[in-house]
């Protein structure tokens, strides 16, 4: 009962977050596209955070960002074919948040960059590992931050499981499985995740979370790709490489240590013996030398999870001894949080933090997103449907 209530409140919360009273000199972000993420992801994140306020928002359609900035009480709106340079060129602006699709990430990225703008970049960073490279050292020429999104990295009941990992609790991983699927009727042919010039594809989409979770529980890049299998989206459009797009991927990943990694995304995730629909699922399964850990929903822990711990016991260690574990705050002194923090809201927290030059709780380096890329790359290659388009933009050089 008493964990029914926190979660309802938790939710509330969540949605209605209260609000903070502002510092008298707060971050300024403005949004670049009126994006239907960007609610949840910084806009109700930022309700509660004193240091940060959304300030702008453009769209290439001036009614659309003129509605998106009165729903959301955003004081600037630009709209119009040069919105997004507009916003960008404006002083007021200290930060941008980037949810663009995912092939104009490398170019809103460099010239938001190049106007010397702190960066909260969506992911998965841009479509080629060179780009992201190119991005980050960019951001460190500038002086400013940039941040890939990977918000739920920053959710302490993330941090606590790696923590039982790193422990040595479990002994060695041996195996790691994570799914993230969602099932068939939601995504229309015509989504942006399955246009090949805009760097669509399950891979990059779910994916690119199904491989920063192998890799951040690993504590490793992958040795090799051992199998990659995917889907092929089967709708039809004439000025697209359709047939080089993936609705879903299953790859099955070589770590150090002989442990062995399997991925699945799944956009379109077909019903059980093509009859029983499923549930959407996020899950993450690791097998250790001294047991087990499962963790149901680590991509929206605030919700509800649970870390499920299973220790090998007794003679041969034939017994289990199973406990669950369900984090919501920090457990560790001095670490900020509120169980009702959304993985969104800690992200933000850790932006701000950067910005401000103070240390972040939990960080997402620049070599982890380089890699995520090489490796989601990798994972193309192999299953041949090979790279998504580089960017043809070019900076003029500075
Ligand atoms: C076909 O691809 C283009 C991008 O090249 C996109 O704008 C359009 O919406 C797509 N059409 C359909 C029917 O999916």
């Amino acid at each position: 009962m008493a964990s029914a209530v926190g979660l309802l409140k938790r939710c509330y919360l969540a949605q209605y977050p209260p609000k903070a009273t502002k510092a008298s000199d707060p971050i300024r972000l403005g949004i670049l596209g009126a994006a239907a993420i960007a609610p949840v992801a910084v806009i109700k994140p930022a309700v509660s955070h004193s240091e940060v306020v959304v300030y702008a928002v453009a769209a290439r359609d001036m009614s659309r960002a003129q509605a998106f900035a009165k729903t959301h009480g955003i004081e600037k709106a630009y709209g119009g074919p040069n919105a997004y340079q507009e916003l960008l060129d404006d002083p007021q602006v200290d930060a941008v948040y980037n949810p663009l699709p995912n092939g104009l990430h490398y170019e809103w990225t460099m010239k938001a960059l190049a106007a010397r703008k702190h960066v909260l970049l969506e992911k998965p960073a841009a479509d080629t590992a060179a780009e992201v490279r190119e991005m980050f050292e960019f951001a460190k020429r500038q002086g400013v931050v940039l941040l890939e999104a990977f918000h739920y990295r920053f959710h302490p009941a993330v941090v606590r499981a790696k923590a039982i990992l790193d422990s040595g609790e479990l002994g060695a991983v041996k195996s790691l499985d994570v799914k993230m699927r969602i099932p068939q009727g939601f995504m229309p042919d015509n989504d942006i995740r399955f246009i090949h010039s805009l760097g669509g594809g399950a891979m990059m989409d779910m994916g690119c979370y199904t491989m920063n979770t192998l890799r951040y529980f690993t504590s490793s890049d992958p040795t090799s790709v051992l199998d990659a299998k995917p889907d092929i989206f089967k709708g039809k459009n004439d000025s697209e490489h359709t047939d080089l797009i993936d609705t879903g991927m299953e790859a099955t990943l070589a770590f150090p240590n002989d442990a062995i990694g399997t991925l699945t995304c799944h956009l379109r995730a077909p019903p059980k013996f093509r009859v029983i629909p499923i549930w959407p699922e996020m899950r993450l399964n690791m097998v250790c030398e001294n047991g087990e850990l499962d963790f149901f929903n680590h991509i929206m822990p605030v919700i509800y999870h649970s870390i499920k711990v299973s220790t090998k016991t007794g003679k041969e260690g034939k017994g289990r001894k199973t406990r669950v574990e369900k984090v919501y705050r920090p457990l560790q002194d001095g670490q900020k949080g509120e169980d009702w923090w959304t993985t969104y809201r800690y992200q933000l927290e850790a932006f701000v933090d950067k910005i401000k030059g103070r240390e972040p709780d939990v960080w997402l380096t620049e070599e982890d997103s380089i890699s995520n890329l090489e490796w989601i790359e990798k994972v193309y290659e192999k299953s041949g449907l090979g790279l998504r388009p580089a960017s043809s933009f070019k900076l003029p050089s500075q």
